[in-house]
C-alpha cells in the first residue's frame, strides 16, 4: 500500500527509530498492520517524559487544571450527542480495477502525485487507474460491542478524541473540586480513527494518544482565552525544543471548521513532507455541554455564585497528539555530521548522527561507559558508579566497542551527557563528564555526580 509522501530524511528517521528502538512496526513478525506502531524502549521513555512534561506544565503549574483519566469506550448516545456519528467522516473512494480504497479528497488535493503509481491528481495511487466508485462519507470511529450480545443495542465505539469524557464527567468534577470558572479540566489518553489513508510513519495512525484540556469559560470571555491558549500552547512546543522557524499558525477558514468549532487554528509543524498539522486550539462555544444536556436530560449549565446568574460555559479546547510531537522532536533534534565531529583524529567518511534532544525529553541522561573493557577494575569501577546513579537518573552501561563508538551510539540516541571511568579514576575517584552537544569533557568526583547531574537537568 502506498504512503502518502515520502522523503529522504523520514525514510533516516524511520531506520534510526527502528535500529535503536524508539518506534518498531506493530505485529512486525506477521508483516506489520497499517497505521499501527509500537514504541519500543527509547520511544517509550521520551513519551513518558513528554506526559511528565505536559502535567508539570499544564496540572502542576497552573491553579484551576485537574486531570481525568476517562474510559476508551463510552455510553454509545456519547458519539450522538457529540455529533461524531453524524460528522466524523472523511470522503472514501475505491478504485474500479484494483479495488484499492482511499481519501477521496487526498487524491483530489494532488497529495498522492508522485507515490506509488499516482504520476497526476484523479490517479489510484495504486495502479494508476482513473476510474472510482462515486465518494461516499465514511466514519472513522472504530465499532465495538458492549458484552457478548453482538447486536445493534450493544454496539459503541472506541473514543476517537479524549474531550467527551471531561465533557460527560462536568458536573461530576464541579461537584468534587469546587472548582469556579474559568477552570479546566485536561486529559491524556488513547484515541482511535480508523484512517482511509495512513501514513508518514506516525504521523496518521489509528491509535494515539492525545492531550488536551477542556477550559471551561464564561461566554463573551472566550475569545480573550483562545487567544491566552493559542499562546500557551505554541510555547510548550518551543519549550521543547522545537525550532520556532519549524513552526506556524494555520487559522481555519469558516467552511472547514468542526461542526463544534466557532474558531479553530492549527500549530504546524514543517514535517519533512511539508506543513502539517501538529496540534490545535478550538473554540468549542457551548456546543457540547448543551448536547449531553439535550441528550441526557442531565443539567450541565452552571451557577455563577457571583455574577447570580446560570449558563452553558464556552470551551476553549487546545489539543496535541502525542505521537505527532514526538515525530516531530525527533525531526527536529536530527543532525548528520559527515566525517564526524571529533578534532583529535582525523575525520572518516562516516556520516555521524547527533539527536539534539531537549534534556527533558531525552531517554537516557546518563551513559555510563568504561574507556577499556579488558581491564576488570576500571569494568568494575564503572558498574559500581552505574549503580551509584541508576536510582536517581535514567541510565545506560556500556562497555562494546572503542570508546569513540560508544560516544556515538549515545549521541545518536540523543543522550546528554556521558560518564567515562578510565585509569585516573581508580587513583582519584574522578571520571570524564562529557556533553553531548559540546563534547567538552570535564572531571568530577564520583562523590559529586547526583548533585552536578540534577542541577544540569534542572536548569
Ligand atoms: N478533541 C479535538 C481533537 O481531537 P483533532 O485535531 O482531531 O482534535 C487532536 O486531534 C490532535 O491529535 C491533532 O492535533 C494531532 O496532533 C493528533 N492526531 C489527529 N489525528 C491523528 C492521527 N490519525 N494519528 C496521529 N495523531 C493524530
Amino acid at each position: 500500500m502506498p504512503r502518502t509522501t515520502t522523503s529522504n530524511l523520514m525514510e533516516k528517521i524511520v531506520s534510526l527509530c527502528k535500529r535503536r528502538g524508539f518506534i518498531y512496526p506493530s505485529s512486525e513478525i506477521y508483516g506489520g498492520v497499517e497505521g499501527l506502531w509500537d514504541l519500543g524502549p527509547l520511544g517509550a521513555l521520551i513519551k513518558q517524559n513528554l506526559r511528565d512534561f505536559w502535567i508539570k506544565r499544564f496540572i502542576l503549574e497552573e491553579e484551576n487544571i485537574v486531570l481525568i483519566d476517562g474510559a476508551c469506550l463510552m455510553h454509545p448516545k456519547v458519539w450522538e450527542a457529540s455529533g461524531h456519528l453524524e460528522h466524523f467522516t472523511d470522503p472514501l473512494v475505491e478504485c474500479k480495477n484494483c479495488h484499492f480504497r482511499f481519501r477521496a479528497d487526498y487524491m483530489a488535493d494532488g497529495r498522492f502525485v508522485g507515490q506509488g503509481q499516482a504520476k497526476e491528481k484523479n490517479q489510484c495511487p495504486n495502479c494508476g487507474a482513473k476510474e472510482f466508485t462515486p465518494s461516499r462519507m465514511f466514519n472513522l470511529m472504530f465499532k465495538t460491542f458492549l458484552g457478548p450480545v453482538e447486536d445493534k443495542a450493544h454496539q459503541t465505539y472506541l473514543r476517537p478524541e479524549t474531550a467527551q469524557s471531561m465533557f460527560t464527567n462536568f458536573q461530576n468534577v464541579l461537584n468534587s473540586t469546587r472548582l469556579k470558572i474559568p477552570f479546566g479540566i485536561a486529559q491524556i489518553g488513547r484515541s482511535f480513527r480508523n484512517e482511509i489513508t495512513t501514513g508518514d510513519f506516525i504521523f496518521r495512525s489509528r491509535e494515539f494518544d492525545i492531550a488536551e484540556i477542556e477550559y471551561f469559560v464564561e461566554p463573551g470571555q472566550d475569545e480573550k482565552y483562545f487567544e491566552i491558549w493559542l499562546d500557551k500552547w505554541e510555547k510548550l512546543f518551543l519549550d521543547l525544543g522545537l525550532k520556532k522557524g519549524n513552526l506556524r499558525r494555520y487559522e481555519h477558514p469558516k467552511e472547514s471548521l468542526a461542526h463544534y468549532s466557532k474558531r479553530t487554528v492549527d500549530i504546524e509543524y514543517k514535517f519533512p513532507f511539508g506543513w502539517a498539522e501538529l496540534a490545535g486550539v478550538a473554540n468549542r462555544t457551548d456546543f457540547d455541554l448543551r448536547r449531553h444536556s439535550k441528550f441526557s436530560g442531565q443539567d450541565l449549565s452552571y451557577y455563577d455564585e457571583a455574577k447570580k446568574r446560570k449558563y452553558y460555559p464556552f470551551v476553549i479546547e487546545p489539543t496535541m497528539g502525542l505521537e505527532r510531537a514526538i515525530l516531530a522532536i525527533l525531526i527536529d533534534a536530527y543532525r548528520e555530521i559527515l566525517g564526524g565531529r571529533t578534532k583529535t583524529t582525523k575525520a572518516t567518511k562516516e556520516v555521524e548522527i547527533l539527536l539534539k534532544l531537549d534534556k527533558k525529553i531525552a531517554p537516557i541522561k546518563v551513559a555510563v561507559l568504561s574507556l577499556v573493557r579488558n581491564k576488570p577494575e576500571l569494568v568494575k569501577k564503572a558498574k559500581e558508579v552505574y549503580q551509584i546513579l541508576k536510582p536517581h537518573f535514567v541510565c545506560q552501561y556500556d562497555e562494546l566497542g572503542s570508546i569513540g563508538r560508544r560516544y556515538r551510539r549515545v549521541d545518536e540516541i540523543g543522550c546528554p551527557w556521558a560518564i567515562t571511568i578510565d585509569f585516573d579514576t581508580l587513583k582519584d575517584d574522578t571520571v570524564t563528564l562529557r556533553d553531548r552537544d559540546t563534547m567538552i569533557q570535564e572531571r568530577v568526583k564520583i562523590k559529586d555526580l547526583i548533585e552536578v547531574l540534577k542541577e544540569r537537568l534542572e536548569k
